[in-house]
């Protein structure tokens, strides 16, 4: 079978800093158009003009042989943010949109905030000047189960904050839960982001054979019933879904430790994990829709005119499961099972 889509974007990536910003660049900008950039830096990005030095960096690292690489720069949503500075980043359109990370909740969120009800000025600008908020979703009290952590979050926070600005445009990022999926069905002003690894696995894989650290990452792989429900949703070509990786590279000395990092590194062969579920789903027709079209519109943009050729043959070629930093920090390459079995062509 071969399929040809627009190059894909990535509407959600950790592309780090220094060393490691280096060694991962390239995978996403090999593969996709529009990267979605996160801002959770270990000094998070509140300010436009780090934003811009951030950008610069990304663009300095990326390969010569990038597709049509376009970093697309996020602001982290806390009390330091000026809003001044949000409405001008806005305008010169550096900032494409803004994070919100509820304190504690993942890796370099401690800056986060303890309640989005605290940043309404904010939010505020951003429907103003038609740019979507992007919510990482997660309870963090610790009286909620880890598995229940989405759900309550959006029952106690991201509900009532919709209802109170109905004109806000919401991004429910690595959606990971039926209750995510029934928030966006419910919301006109929502849509989602999901990731290979939640389209992919279910809690069982993360914990029965074996607890693995690389399939580790908030929110949490959750079961088997809400997976099916996140591929229900991607697969059906609906307009309010589409991909963000979530790439989150971690050192392999960080993942299997006493205290693994949350964080699935997928951008190597994230596109071919998408590829897997939706032909077993029987739905390759609507992959262009899920990787290539519904963020482009969702975002106010045409999909790429460039395309690429996804075949399922079986590669026999040895595809390498990790990569290593100019710090020698080794890193593990989720999917590489996937791109066995899918090879992918950029089209002039
Ligand atoms: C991300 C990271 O490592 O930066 N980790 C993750 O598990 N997804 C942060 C995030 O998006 O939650
Ligand atoms: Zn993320």
């Amino acid at each position: 079978m071969t399929i040809e889509i627009p190059v894909p974007d990535d509407w959600h990536v950790h592309l780090r800093d220094d060393d490691m910003l280096d060694a991962v660049v390239g995978y996403t900008a090999r593969r996709f158009r529009y990267a979605m950039v996160m801002p959770n830096l270990a000094a998070p990005i509140t300010d436009v003009a780090d934003a811009e030095a951030y950008r610069d960096r990304i663009v300095a690292a990326a390969p010569d042989d990038a597709v049509d690489f376009r970093p697309q720069m996020t602001l982290y949503c806390s009390s330091a943010v000026d809003l001044a500075d949000l409405r001008a980043g806005i305008e010169s359109g550096v900032i494409r949109a803004v994070k919100y990370y509820p304190a504690g909740a993942t890796t370099n969120s401690a800056a986060g905030g303890t309640a989005m009800a605290d940043f309404i000025d904010l939010y505020e600008v951003l429907a103003d000047t038609d740019t979507r908020l992007l919510v990482h979703a997660e309870s963090t009290d610790p009286s909620v189960d880890i598995f229940a952590r989405e759900a309550a979050f959006i029952e106690r926070e991201l509900i009532p904050l919709a209802a109170r600005l109905p004109e806000l445009g919401i991004t429910l990022e690595h959606v990971s839960t039926k209750a995510g999926i029934a928030f966006v069905d419910d919301h006109e002003q929502a849509g989602a982001t999901v990731t290979p690894h939640h389209l992919a696995k279910e809690r069982s894989d993360l914990l029965a054979d074996g607890m693995r650290p690389d399939l580790y990452c908030k929110p949490v792989i959750n079961s088997a019933e809400d997976r099916d429900a996140l591929v229900a949703a991607a697969t059906s070509g609906r307009a309010d879904f589409f991909l963000g990786t979530d790439s989150a590279p971690h050192p392999t000395t960080a993942k299997y430790g006493p205290k693994a990092k949350a964080g699935v590194f997928n951008a190597a062969y994230g596109l071919e994990v998408v590829a897997d579920v939706f032909d077993r789903a029987g739905a390759i027709d609507n992959l262009a829709a899920f990787t290539s079209t519904n963020g482009a519109a969702c975002y106010g943009v045409e999909p790429s005119e460039r395309r690429l050729r996804l075949e399922k043959s079986d590669i026999d070629a040895d595809l390498a499961t990790t990569f290593s930093t100019a710090n020698g920090d080794e890193v593990v390459l989720f999917g590489a099972d996937a791109a066995t079995r899918w090879s992918v062509t950029l089209l002039d």
